[in-house]
Protein backbone atom coordinates (compact mmCIF):
# COMPACT_ATOMS: atom_id res chain seq x y z
CA UNK A 1 0.00 0.00 0.00
CA UNK A 2 1.63 3.23 -1.35
CA UNK A 3 1.97 6.05 1.07
CA UNK A 4 -0.08 8.93 0.15
CA UNK A 5 1.67 12.16 0.23
CA UNK A 6 -0.31 15.25 -0.96
CA UNK A 7 0.84 18.89 -0.95
CA UNK A 8 -1.88 21.55 -1.38
CA UNK A 9 -1.21 24.58 -2.63
CA UNK A 10 -4.25 26.39 -1.94
CA UNK A 11 -4.43 29.73 -2.98
CA UNK A 12 -1.08 30.39 -3.68
CA UNK A 13 1.10 30.31 -6.44
CA UNK A 14 1.19 31.74 -10.09
CA UNK A 15 1.67 29.59 -13.34
CA UNK A 16 5.31 30.91 -13.31
CA UNK A 17 5.50 29.93 -9.47
CA UNK A 18 4.30 26.96 -10.04
CA UNK A 19 6.36 25.78 -12.75
CA UNK A 20 9.35 26.32 -10.68
CA UNK A 21 8.61 24.25 -7.81
CA UNK A 22 7.77 21.34 -10.19
CA UNK A 23 10.90 22.27 -12.02
CA UNK A 24 12.87 22.63 -8.45
CA UNK A 25 11.71 18.88 -7.40
CA UNK A 26 12.63 17.01 -10.37
CA UNK A 27 16.58 17.43 -9.51
CA UNK A 28 16.15 15.35 -6.38
CA UNK A 29 12.76 13.42 -6.46
CA UNK A 30 13.63 10.22 -8.25
CA UNK A 31 14.88 8.36 -5.00
CA UNK A 32 12.83 9.48 -2.52
CA UNK A 33 9.30 8.11 -4.67
CA UNK A 34 9.36 4.38 -4.18
CA UNK A 35 6.78 3.13 -2.08
CA UNK A 36 4.90 6.51 -2.21
CA UNK A 37 1.98 8.02 -4.43
CA UNK A 38 2.60 11.82 -4.46
CA UNK A 39 0.37 13.85 -5.21
CA UNK A 40 0.16 17.79 -5.83
CA UNK A 41 -2.67 20.13 -5.58
CA UNK A 42 -1.86 23.45 -7.71
CA UNK A 43 -4.31 26.05 -8.11
CA UNK A 44 -6.91 25.67 -10.91
CA UNK A 45 -4.93 28.26 -13.10
CA UNK A 46 -1.61 26.10 -12.85
CA UNK A 47 -3.01 22.72 -13.54
CA UNK A 48 -2.25 22.74 -17.41
CA UNK A 49 1.08 24.18 -17.00
CA UNK A 50 1.86 21.79 -14.25
CA UNK A 51 0.64 18.64 -16.04
CA UNK A 52 2.71 19.56 -19.07
CA UNK A 53 5.96 19.97 -16.90
CA UNK A 54 5.48 16.72 -15.37
CA UNK A 55 5.02 15.11 -18.15
CA UNK A 56 7.94 16.61 -19.97
CA UNK A 57 10.44 15.96 -16.98
CA UNK A 58 8.51 12.22 -16.57
CA UNK A 59 8.25 13.49 -13.02
CA UNK A 60 6.57 10.45 -10.86
CA UNK A 61 3.75 12.85 -9.50
CA UNK A 62 0.00 12.60 -9.74
CA UNK A 63 -2.12 15.99 -10.03
CA UNK A 64 -5.27 16.39 -8.06
CA UNK A 65 -7.57 20.27 -8.23
CA UNK A 66 -8.80 21.08 -5.14
CA UNK A 67 -12.43 21.46 -6.03
CA UNK A 68 -14.87 20.97 -9.02
CA UNK A 69 -17.96 22.67 -9.48
CA UNK A 70 -21.41 20.84 -7.70
CA UNK A 71 -22.68 21.05 -11.25
CA UNK A 72 -22.03 18.82 -14.08
CA UNK A 73 -21.75 21.59 -16.81
CA UNK A 74 -24.09 24.83 -18.06
CA UNK A 75 -25.50 27.89 -16.52
CA UNK A 76 -22.99 28.22 -13.58
CA UNK A 77 -20.45 31.41 -14.14
CA UNK A 78 -17.09 30.89 -12.42
CA UNK A 79 -17.54 27.75 -11.81
CA UNK A 80 -14.95 24.87 -13.43
CA UNK A 81 -16.98 21.46 -13.78
CA UNK A 82 -15.27 17.75 -13.18
CA UNK A 83 -14.85 17.15 -16.91
CA UNK A 84 -12.40 20.31 -17.32
CA UNK A 85 -10.80 19.00 -14.43
CA UNK A 86 -10.12 15.55 -15.29
CA UNK A 87 -8.14 16.79 -18.32
CA UNK A 88 -5.59 17.55 -16.31
CA UNK A 89 -5.90 15.52 -12.98
CA UNK A 90 -6.65 12.26 -11.72
CA UNK A 91 -7.53 13.09 -8.27
CA UNK A 92 -9.76 15.96 -6.19
CA UNK A 93 -9.85 17.35 -2.95
CA UNK A 94 -13.45 18.00 -1.70
CA UNK A 95 -15.06 19.17 1.10
CA UNK A 96 -12.39 21.10 3.28
CA UNK A 97 -12.77 23.02 6.21
CA UNK A 98 -11.92 25.88 4.71
CA UNK A 99 -14.45 25.77 1.90
CA UNK A 100 -16.82 24.05 4.80
CA UNK A 101 -16.89 27.73 6.48
CA UNK A 102 -15.64 30.47 4.25
CA UNK A 103 -18.36 29.03 1.40
CA UNK A 104 -20.71 27.44 2.89
CA UNK A 105 -19.91 23.82 1.34
CA UNK A 106 -22.34 20.89 3.06
CA UNK A 107 -22.24 17.61 3.23
CA UNK A 108 -24.86 17.57 0.32
CA UNK A 109 -22.83 19.75 -1.73
CA UNK A 110 -19.87 17.75 -0.32
CA UNK A 111 -21.64 14.55 -1.68
CA UNK A 112 -22.75 15.87 -5.01
CA UNK A 113 -18.97 16.50 -5.89
CA UNK A 114 -18.28 13.12 -4.94
CA UNK A 115 -20.95 11.85 -7.69
CA UNK A 116 -19.54 13.96 -10.38
CA UNK A 117 -15.90 13.33 -9.27
CA UNK A 118 -16.36 9.51 -9.83
CA UNK A 119 -18.31 9.85 -12.89
CA UNK A 120 -15.74 11.88 -14.47
CA UNK A 121 -13.14 9.23 -13.16
CA UNK A 122 -11.81 11.48 -10.66
CA UNK A 123 -10.18 10.05 -7.60
CA UNK A 124 -11.78 11.97 -4.49
CA UNK A 125 -9.91 13.62 -1.61
CA UNK A 126 -12.97 13.76 1.04
CA UNK A 127 -12.18 15.92 3.78
CA UNK A 128 -13.65 15.98 7.01
CA UNK A 129 -12.38 17.79 10.47
CA UNK A 130 -14.68 15.61 12.94
CA UNK A 131 -16.65 12.44 12.58
CA UNK A 132 -20.11 13.40 11.92
CA UNK A 133 -18.81 14.76 8.81
CA UNK A 134 -18.01 11.38 7.93
CA UNK A 135 -21.20 10.17 9.30
CA UNK A 136 -22.93 12.59 7.09
CA UNK A 137 -21.31 11.35 3.99
CA UNK A 138 -22.25 8.04 4.91
CA UNK A 139 -25.68 8.70 5.16
CA UNK A 140 -25.63 10.89 1.45
CA UNK A 141 -23.38 8.12 -0.57
CA UNK A 142 -23.08 5.39 1.52
CA UNK A 143 -20.09 3.60 0.14
CA UNK A 144 -17.05 5.20 -0.31
CA UNK A 145 -13.74 3.33 -0.80
CA UNK A 146 -11.45 6.25 -1.76
CA UNK A 147 -9.37 8.88 0.23
CA UNK A 148 -10.72 10.63 3.30
CA UNK A 149 -8.26 13.10 5.05
CA UNK A 150 -8.74 13.45 8.79
CA UNK A 151 -7.60 17.90 9.28
CA UNK A 152 -8.65 18.69 12.57
CA UNK A 153 -9.72 22.67 12.55
CA UNK A 154 -7.54 23.50 15.43
CA UNK A 155 -4.41 22.00 13.50
CA UNK A 156 -4.76 23.31 10.32
CA UNK A 157 -2.11 26.29 9.54
CA UNK A 158 -1.31 26.57 13.50
CA UNK A 159 2.02 24.31 14.02
CA UNK A 160 0.11 22.39 16.09
CA UNK A 161 -0.72 19.31 14.83
CA UNK A 162 -3.06 16.45 16.36
CA UNK A 163 -1.09 14.18 18.11
CA UNK A 164 -0.66 10.55 16.31
CA UNK A 165 -2.18 8.54 18.69
CA UNK A 166 -5.46 10.62 18.26
CA UNK A 167 -5.25 10.66 14.79
CA UNK A 168 -4.95 7.20 14.77
CA UNK A 169 -7.90 6.88 16.84
CA UNK A 170 -9.81 8.90 14.78
CA UNK A 171 -8.50 7.65 11.19
CA UNK A 172 -9.47 3.98 13.24
CA UNK A 173 -13.19 5.58 13.80
CA UNK A 174 -13.63 6.56 10.07
CA UNK A 175 -12.40 2.98 8.93
CA UNK A 176 -15.51 1.46 10.48
CA UNK A 177 -17.59 4.14 8.91
CA UNK A 178 -15.71 3.26 5.48
CA UNK A 179 -14.15 0.03 5.90
CA UNK A 180 -12.44 0.81 1.82
CA UNK A 181 -11.22 4.22 2.34
CA UNK A 182 -7.27 5.00 2.96
CA UNK A 183 -7.38 7.70 5.49
CA UNK A 184 -4.67 10.44 5.53
CA UNK A 185 -4.12 13.02 8.04
CA UNK A 186 -3.29 16.67 7.63
CA UNK A 187 -2.86 19.69 9.88
CA UNK A 188 0.82 21.43 10.57
CA UNK A 189 2.11 18.53 9.02
CA UNK A 190 6.15 19.12 8.50
CA UNK A 191 9.38 17.30 7.82
CA UNK A 192 10.03 16.76 11.43
CA UNK A 193 6.23 14.70 12.18
CA UNK A 194 5.75 13.07 8.74
CA UNK A 195 6.68 9.86 10.37
CA UNK A 196 4.96 9.50 13.48
CA UNK A 197 1.77 9.87 11.02
CA UNK A 198 2.38 7.39 8.60
CA UNK A 199 3.88 5.01 11.00
CA UNK A 200 0.28 5.04 12.71
CA UNK A 201 -1.97 1.44 11.70
CA UNK A 202 -4.78 3.34 10.64
CA UNK A 203 -3.04 6.40 8.40
CA UNK A 204 -2.17 5.87 4.93
CA UNK A 205 -0.45 9.22 4.10
CA UNK A 206 -0.44 12.85 5.18
CA UNK A 207 -1.75 15.84 3.24
CA UNK A 208 0.44 19.14 3.21
CA UNK A 209 -0.56 22.85 2.88
CA UNK A 210 1.94 25.45 4.41
CA UNK A 211 4.90 23.44 4.86
CA UNK A 212 4.75 22.13 0.85
CA UNK A 213 5.07 25.02 -0.61
CA UNK A 214 8.35 25.65 -0.49
CA UNK A 215 9.88 22.52 -2.66
CA UNK A 216 12.90 22.18 -0.19
CA UNK A 217 9.92 21.89 2.86
CA UNK A 218 8.34 19.21 0.53
CA UNK A 219 11.20 17.11 -0.44
CA UNK A 220 11.98 16.81 3.37
CA UNK A 221 8.92 15.64 4.35
CA UNK A 222 9.63 12.90 1.34
CA UNK A 223 12.03 11.82 3.44
CA UNK A 224 10.50 11.36 6.23
CA UNK A 225 7.47 9.74 5.49
P1 LIG B 1 -1.36 23.00 6.81
O1 LIG B 1 -2.70 22.76 5.97
O2 LIG B 1 -0.41 21.88 6.45
O3 LIG B 1 -0.88 24.34 6.37
O4 LIG B 1 -1.73 22.96 8.25
C1 LIG B 1 -3.23 21.49 5.83
C2 LIG B 1 -4.48 21.55 5.01
O5 LIG B 1 -5.26 22.51 5.11
O6 LIG B 1 -4.74 20.61 4.26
Amino acid sequence: MPIFTVSSWKETGTVAQARAWVNSLAKEIFPLVKGKEIIVLPPFTALSAVSKDLKQLNLPIKIGAQDISRFEEGKHTGEISAVMVAEFASYVMLGHSERRSQLGETDEIVAEKVRLAKKYNLTPMVCVSEIPQAEALKKLINDFSDLIAYEPVFAIGTGKPDTPDNANEVAGQIKSIFPQARVLYGGSVDGSNAKEFTQQKNLSGVLVGNRSLDPNFFLEILKNV
